[in-house]
């Protein structure tokens, strides 16, 4: 379905996010016909490109990122149609008024991104105030990372919050974006079948794992300054934590889902230098094999000689509420692992008592294991009877609901539902501020615990599952990780 017309501005309109994700991921929309007449693209930033020179730099973007046979040279000509830019920098202020003609007395939606690092974020809000670029209902889309704890978040959120109120402030976190994420709503809030059983009295407990097989991918400057609590914890790993945590909001409505989502946010137990050591390792990779072929370690690449900064993170944390009260869920998220792989598992108890003698083989618990990526899809395990004349023989096996399988669609880009969505003024998937901050001031505590303690990382070799402390962390409970592969 097309949305109205609208002009999008993105501020840091050359840089990586940009090419990565926004350009592909609009041209997909373009695609889907889901564009009206006359929506603009309006690139910005401090390079001296000509419209035709940022055209070329977006055809040249979606060439790489978008999938050979998802390339219609006659879409494609029309998406660059719309694109133009203006250059802009947003210290001085240099270009805002050649911005502000361009958007003219323009009635449309108009959303602005800053696809910038944040230590400009407070310019570009200053020159929209200042050369009276927002309308009424002008939104404003921002990147992580928001801060890099409570008071910088907040340092943040005050900036963006002078010249935008809340409700056309779209935090992005990706996550939230993606398919599989989305659908975990779907399966526990349309089906009858899960919610009854999901509590403290029949799970046993949760997994939540975002492995990544790549290394720094050249963010050195920033990645050494956050690790990986900062960069995947505080915002991807907790919001799928809330999203399995949650009581059922009365709707889909944005405002019903934050609340409860911050309130799982604030029921999460503190970790600080009490419990730091026992529930959280902190990790980072040495030299090893990843993809098939040698990789430097985090500080061959860092070339920066010592470095601290964790680029593994396993905690057991618990949430003190009703229905999770003794319940852990373990996460752990990591670079250069064994291989890319998102998933939640979520892990019933064992049945009461087995009518089944020795020879039947073992029972094995219920396992509810959701993938995030890659191939995306649900897998709920169940003790069936091993088919055949035999006897009782009890096997485990997965009803298998694999995306690719079931449905012979692309599976889009979380960006491409997600900017759609602010066009739409759809904020249920955007962080609200109370939640980032209340995201942060679980994470906060970590932090100091960690240097209080001067609790160091672990190294791990590259290639494998992280530092063996992080199997200990579970394996002390009597668990074990998922094998995700
Ligand atoms: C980003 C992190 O937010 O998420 C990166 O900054 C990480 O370090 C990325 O690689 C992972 O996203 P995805 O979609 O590839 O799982």
């Amino acid at each position: 379905i097309p949305v109205d017309p609208f002009d999008l501005v993105v501020f840091g309109a050359t840089g990586d996010l940009s090419e990565r994700k926004l350009l592909p991921a609009l041209y997909q929309r373009q695609r889907a016909g889901q564009f009206s007449e006359p929506t603009r693209i309006i690139g910005s930033s401090r390079s001296e490109l000509s419209d035709e020179q940022f055209r070329a730099f977006a055809r040249e973007a979606i060439g790489t990122h978008v999938a050979n046979q998802d390339i219609e040279d006659d879409e494609l000509a029309r998406f660059l149609e719309r694109l133009s830019y203006v250059p802009a920098d947003a210290r001085s202020g240099k270009g805002f008024d050649k911005l502000k003609e361009k958007l003219g007395d323009s009635r449309h939606v108009r959303a602005f991104y800053l696809a910038v690092a944040p230590g400009i974020f407070g310019d570009i809000v200053d020159k929209i105030e200042r050369f009276d670029l927002a309308t009424p209902t002008s939104r404003i889309i921002v990147e992580k990372p928001i801060g890099r704890s409570l008071e910088t978040a907040r340092e943040v959120n005050a900036v963006v919050g002078r010249v935008f109120d809340e409700t056309r402030i779209f935090r992005i976190d990706h996550y939230l974006g993606k398919e599989t994420v989305q659908n975990l709503m779907a399966l526990r809030f349309a089906n009858a079948l899960y919610e009854p059983l999901w509590n403290s009295a029949h799970i046993d407990h949760v997994q939540i794992t975002v492995a990544e097989s790549v290394g720094l991918e050249g963010r050195a400057g920033y990645y050494d300054k956050a690790g990986a609590l900062r960069d995947m914890v505080q915002n991807h790993i907790l919001q799928l934590l809330c999203l399995v945590a949650m009581e059922a909001p009365a709707s889909l409505d944005a405002d019903a889902v934050r609340d409860e989502k911050l309130k799982v946010l604030r029921a999460l137990r503190p970790i600080d230098r009490h419990n730091a050591e026992r529930v959280t390792v902190r990790g980072q990779y040495r030299a090893g094999a990843s993809g098939g072929g040698a990789v430097k370690g985090y500080l061959e690449e860092l070339e920066g000689g010592a470095s601290d900064t964790e680029t593994f993170v396993a905690i057991k944390a618990e949430i003190e509420n009703w229905r999770w009260a003794g319940v852990p869920f373990y996460m752990r998220t990591g670079k250069r692992l064994a291989a890319r792989v998102s998933e939640i598992v979520i892990q019933f108890k064992p049945i009461p008592h087995s009518i089944f003698g020795e020879q039947a083989g073992r029972v094995f618990p219920n396992q509810l294991v959701i993938r995030l990526q890659p191939d995306e899809g649900v897998k709920q395990w169940i003790m069936i009877k091993d088919p055949g004349p035999g006897g009782m023989r009890l096997r485990h096996v997965p009803l298998d609901m694999s995306f690719a399988e079931s449905f012979s669609v692309r599976n889009p880009d979380a960006y491409e539902r997600l900017i759609m969505d602010v066009i739409r003024g759809n904020q249920t998937l955007f962080m609200r501020r109370d939640e980032v901050e209340a995201a942060w001031r679980w994470i906060d505590p970590i932090v100091a615990a960690w240097e209080d303690l001067a609790q160091g990382v672990r190294g791990y070799t590259a290639g494998t599952w992280g530092p063996s402390a992080a199997i200990a962390l579970i394996e002390r409970d009597g668990r074990t990780w998922h094998e995700s592969v």
